[in-house]
């Protein structure tokens, strides 16, 4: 009986199995993946990734035993993540992504393969010191696709309960970072899909320093490939149907992944970790500064600006780590830097580029008493 750690590489030519039947069964899963992969990058590049980033053996059989002996540290919406920290000094440490088991209420195994495919796909073609680091993939004849990354601290969900709130500084830190990984990946046609803050990492650097990387490829497209739309409400109105009733006179689905909807959901995630209001709340916010982009509102994108800053303010005094004496200037930087991220007009949005240099001006510009420039504020 071919044991569980009998893995081979992503290359088709090592996919191994236990029977002929689950080998046909398991080439054609893959052949599927591969077509719908073929639409994100390219047949070219598709073959290329498919023949390259196998795991190195040994990483590969430890990875495969800590799956078989150990519960997974989280299960998301399509995967399960086992984080390896306790290894023996000198070797990587590392966070095994594999898809969860079918069952009710799952999507079917297929579609999880696709996205992690489709992640596989992704981060082979994104390295970027803002972009989590694909160490491998392997493909399990039953399991299916397991790719090793980088190991990180969390998320910024898990940041925002550790700091019980997130300073202005490391969130002006986070905007700076993310936009940078997002201007990487945009620069190579590629779109994320699902930027949000369960998808971005944290890591407490030696120096005391934060560094943050983006995660999460699995609704990654390629500029342009059609995608069906979501419902997920931190989402554009373009691609979630959530904004559908808001907006019913402007709504206009885009099956077509586009990098606008990446900056959109870029300016809410921002918004969403400076004013910590109800989804509810933010929804309001959001759909006012929307209907200001198209002229539906009395009150002017400065007044909306400085009405949000004050309630960023009294949020910001909340945080258990300190703030900067300049909040007001911070906290007013931060949200100019992201206006137009959230007009309701595609063409209005800035790019990711013109995002990016904002957020850099702001870092030239203001110096917090105590803190380097650049907003990268002591982790302790
Ligand atoms: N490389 C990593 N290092 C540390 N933690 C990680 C890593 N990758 C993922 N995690 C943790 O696992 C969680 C889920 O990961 P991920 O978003 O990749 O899976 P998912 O199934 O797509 O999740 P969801 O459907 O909830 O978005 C992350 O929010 C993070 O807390
Ligand atoms: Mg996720």
């Amino acid at each position: 009986m071919a044991s569980p750690l009998d893995l081979s590489s992503l290359n088709l030519g090592g996919v191994g199995s236990s029977s002929e039947a689950s080998r046909r069964e398991s080439l054609g899963q893959f052949g599927r993946m591969v077509s719908s992969v073929r639409r994100l990058l390219g047949s070219r590049a598709a073959s290329e990734v498919m023949n390259s980033a196998p795991l190195a053996e040994g990483l590969k059989r430890q990875a495969l035993a800590i799956m078989t002996t150990r519960p997974q540290d989280f299960e998301g919406g399509y995967a399960r993540i086992w984080l390896v920290k306790n290894v023996p000094e000198g070797e990587v440490v590392y966070a095994i992504k594999a898809a969860k088991k079918e069952s009710e209420g799952t999507p079917s195994h297929e579609i999880m393969q696709n996205e992690l495919f489709r992640e596989a796909v992704a981060l082979k073609c994104l390295k970027h010191p803002n972009i989590v680091e694909l160490l491998g993939t392997c493909q399990h004849p039953s399991l299916g696709i397991i790719l090793v990354q980088g190991l990180m601290d969390g998320s910024l969900h898990e940041l925002f309960e550790e700091l019980e709130g997130i300073p202005v500084t490391t969130v002006h830190h986070i905007g700076c970072d993310v936009s940078a990984g997002l201007r990487f990946i945009h620069h190579q046609h590629l779109t994320h899909g699902d930027l949000q803050e369960g998808n971005v990492l944290y890591r407490k650097e030696e120096k005391g320093t934060f560094s943050f990387r983006i995660a999460d490829f699995g609704s990654s497209s390629r500029v342009g490939e059609r995608r069906p739309p979501s419902g997920n409400v931190y989402l554009p109105p373009e691609v979630s149907s959530y904004w559908k009733k808001q907006f019913s006179a402007h709504f206009v689905s885009k099956p077509s992944a586009c990098t606008e909807s990446d900056v959109w959901a870029f300016g809410a995630m921002i918004l969403r970790l400076l004013l910590v209001v109800s989804p509810a709340e933010l929804g309001l916010w959001i759909s006012r500064l929307a209907r200001i982009s198209i002229e539906e509102e009395r009150e002017t994108e400065a007044q909306c600006l400085e009405r949000m800053s004050g309630l960023a303010v009294r949020e910001q005094k909340l945080c258990r780590e300190p703030v900067p004496d300049n909040l007001r200037d911070w906290v007013h930087g931060v949200l100019r830097a992201m206006s137009g991220c959230l007009s309701l007009r595609l063409e209005s949005r800035p790019s990711i580029d013109e995002v990016n240099r904002r957020l850099q001006d702001i870092s030239l510009r203001m110096v917090s008493p105590g803190k380097d420039r650049g907003g990268k504020q002591k982790a302790e």
